[in-house]
């Protein structure tokens, strides 16, 4: 699955967007090293903080179908706002625990976008290491 296919199918996952409450759409869509791939969306519930993240939705799809960080190749990130969706904290510890530290993350709002890995946007994570 090269870059392009997966940020076009994370751009699919955003029509699935639930977002009444901030109308920012954000989509997700995660790559297996077997051409799988899981899809994620925003969200959201009238007690916001139940909200959950496109990114965080696409990473339960796939741990939830057996897929686990050996076999992951790559997520996209997408949103249709002015600014490319910067994964808030909450994502950034999640992908620390299921992606691997070099797992590309492909930010893209169609207009604008970032390369990054889990490391650059989680540097010095807290992770199972510390609990031994
Ligand atoms: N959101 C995501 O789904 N991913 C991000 O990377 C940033 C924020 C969602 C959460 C909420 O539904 C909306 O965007 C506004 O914060």
């Amino acid at each position: 699955m090269n870059r392009k296919e997966l940020i076009d199918h994370a751009f699919n996952a955003m029509k699935n967007s639930y977002a009444p409450y901030s109308q920012f759409h954000v989509g997700a869509a995660l790559a297996t090293t077997d051409g799988r791939v899981f899809y994620g969306a925003n969200i959201e519930n009238a007690s916001y903080g139940a909200t959950n993240c496109a990114e965080r939705s696409a990473m339960f799809s796939a741990y939830s179908n057996g897929v686990r960080k050996q076999e992951i190749q790559a997520i996209a990130i997408v949103a249709d706002g002015e600014t490319i969706a910067s994964p808030c904290g909450i994502c950034r510890q999640v992908m620390a625990e299921l992606l691997n530290e070099d797992t590309p993350v492909y930010l893209s709002n169609g207009k604008k976008e970032m390369d990054l890995t889990v490391k650059d946007l989680l540097p010095y994570a807290f992770t199972q290491e510390d609990l031994k």
